[in-house]
């Protein structure tokens, strides 16, 4: 007979599994399109207060609340016309910052007290049908211990948390990169986070120019400390080829290295390259490389997000 081990949670097997814990006021991880997602009831301030507890995140860096539908997020924020119009992008890979309806259920926990909220759709069949089934709206950052790389699969989760954390498994992430962030104003359209869903893809959708706010970021989004994201080797960019003892993060063809390498796309996608991003970090930091060198990557489209990531990743900690 083997002994249990320590620090082991039961994953559900099934959607209604994990819907009955998070019903239940428990935590559950569980997958999205981007990365997988650190769940809690968002109307239950005992649950959301366990997610910055088990990831040892700042009470002040509020959470993205996860909805079902149009009409749940609808009750949650004031939608303008220029809001609705962005909010047809969902459901998918981007958050929509938008003025909170006060008294509307949400736990103030979940949004640190600001009078805005984010809200997004997610477009991952396992997140829509767990939605659902809890009938509630679904605080959930990103589900790794604050200050560390997101994860992309079930596995990640798990050894982020040691195994204290039941995962829903849905298998790898589509996308691989968090959702695009953006703040509606007005009739100002701000992106606050580069994310899966590139900025020329919302203006094109929405016909008008997006902001970027990134290098303004102590408005808006506080968890986007600079070395957030950081693998436990040290990073270093824009490297045409490894120095010696460098593990190797290439981006189209790889320079032949004796040491550990992984391609983020040997055909330069970006978005192949956005998918395996975390998941390559992850891995070539699980080796216990001193420092992994990333080749250059492109800026348009995709890398907008992938080389913000990246900067955060190298940031001097
Ligand atoms: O793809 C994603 O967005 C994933 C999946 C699970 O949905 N979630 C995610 O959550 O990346 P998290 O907590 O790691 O990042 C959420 C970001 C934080 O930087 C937070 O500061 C920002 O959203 N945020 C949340 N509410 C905000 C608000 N009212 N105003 C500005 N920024 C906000
Ligand atoms: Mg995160």
């Amino acid at each position: 007979m083997s002994a249990p081990l320590a620090n082991d949670t039961i994953d559900p097997r099934t959607v209604e599994d994990a819907a009955a814990l998070l019903r239940a006021g428990k935590l559950c991880a569980f997958p999205t399109e981007t990365v997988y997602g650190l769940g809690a009831d968002a109307t239950n301030s005992d649950a959301v207060l366990a997610i910055y507890e088990t990831k040892g995140r700042p009470r002040f860096n509020p959470l993205i609340v996860h909805c079902a539908d149009r009409e749940m997020a609808g009750s949650f924020a004031h939608f303008s016309p220029l809001a609705r119009e962005v909010a047809e992008l969902w459901p998918g890979p981007l958050t929509l910052v938008l003025p909170l309806r006060p008294n509307a259920g949400l736990s103030d926990i979940v949004t640190a007290g600001l009078d805005t909220v984010a809200l997004r759709i997610p477009d991952h069949p396992l997140a829509r049908e767990l939605l659902r089934a809890v009938g509630r709206p679904l605080a959930a950052p990103s589900a790794n211990p604050s200050g560390r790389l997101s994860p992309t699969t079930a596995q990640q989760v798990r050894s982020g948390f040691a195994g204290r954390v039941p995962v829903l498994d849905g298998g790898p992430c589509r996308d691989g990169v968090e959702s695009t962030i953006v703040k509606i104003e007005g009739e100002t359209v701000t992106q606050l986070r580069a994310g899966a869903l590139a900025r020329s893809e919302i203006e094109a959708a929405i016909g008008r120019k997006v902001a970027n706010a990134q290098h303004d970021v102590a408005i808006a989004a506080p968890g986007m400390l600079p070395n957030h994201y950081a693998p436990r080797a040290l990073v270093r960019l824009n490297a045409e080829a490894p120095r010696a003892g460098e593990a190797y993060l290439a981006f189209g063809t790889a320079p032949a290295t004796g040491q550990p390498l992984r391609n983020l796309s040997p055909t330069r996608n970006l978005k192949e390259a956005a998918r395996h991003l975390f998941a390559m970090l992850h891995d070539l930091d699980a080796l216990g490389v001193g420092q992994i060198a990333v080749a250059p990557i492109p800026d348009t489209g995709l890398g907008e997000a992938i080389n913000d990531r990246l900067r955060r990743a190298a940031a001097p900690r």
